[in-house]
């Protein structure tokens, strides 16, 4: 009996955890996230890093040239922009709100040999300028994708493209979405809002709901 109660605790826990559709194990960095609150700053997304062959494929299928700059939003250990800059050349920014990920960001990219290429700061991803990235890179949550959404359309230059790990943006559907190892990867490219056409249709919906009380 005590086993049925136990396990019942278990799937209402892991229901908790997933209901944004995190991976399972993301419950160990929030958990890890929210013991450590005290001397962390606030998260809006826990800690947890995208295995490599996920970052290989997010950069692949935004094309990444030499000629980019590569922006991840909440950029944790900075797989991403050390990636993008080792691989591909890219210019690379990292930006995440946690001082102990972006030491560990600093470090690796000196590892990696790529400290002139990748800078990481220590921000608030809603507070940050989007505008000079070409590729845009998230793993975030549904909702703060979402709040996103708008600044994303209305910042980033049209043919902006836009590479998300797990999470997509509603009704703005993705043009691609593949999966690796079990993770989806969804890809956008950011439509001129002053043209209309169908990929534009997006920038309207966003328009209205915002001017919705
Ligand atoms: C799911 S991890 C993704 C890490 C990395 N981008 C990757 O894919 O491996 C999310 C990251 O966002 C950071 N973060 C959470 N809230 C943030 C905020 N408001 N501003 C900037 N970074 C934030 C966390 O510290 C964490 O490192």
């Amino acid at each position: 009996m005590s086993r049925t109660i136990a396990l019942a605790s278990f799937v209402a826990i892991l229901a908790l955890f997933t209901q944004d559709g995190f991976s399972p194990f993301a419950a160990t960095a929030h958990a890890e996230s929210a013991t450590s609150a005290s001397s962390s700053p606030k998260l809006d997304v826990p800690y947890v890093p995208t295995p490599q062959p996920v970052v290989d494929k997010m950069l692949d299928m935004a094309g990444v040239t030499k000629n980019d700059v590569v922006i991840d939003l909440g950029s944790g250990d900075g797989r991403i922009p050390v990636t993008a800059a080792k691989q591909y050349g890219a210019k690379a920014i990292g930006v995440d709100i946690n001082p102990e990920r972006i030491r560990e960001a600093q470090q690796n990219a000196r590892a990696a040999g790529v400290e002139d290429k990748v800078e990481f700061k220590q921000q608030d991803l809603f507070k940050t300028d989007l505008g000079e990235a070409t590729v845009l890179t998230m793993y975030l949550l549904a909702g703060v994708n979402m709040k996103l959404r708008p600044r994303i359309l209305t910042e980033l230059e049209p043919g902006t493209r836009v590479v998300s790990h797990s999470f997509d943006m509603g009704d703005w559907k993705p043009e691609r979405t593949e999966t690796v190892d079990g993770r989806t990867i969804h890809f956008w490219t950011v439509p001129d809002c002053s043209q209309p056409s169908p990929e534009a249709t997006i920038c309207k919906i966003v328009k209205s709901a915002e001017s919705k009380p």
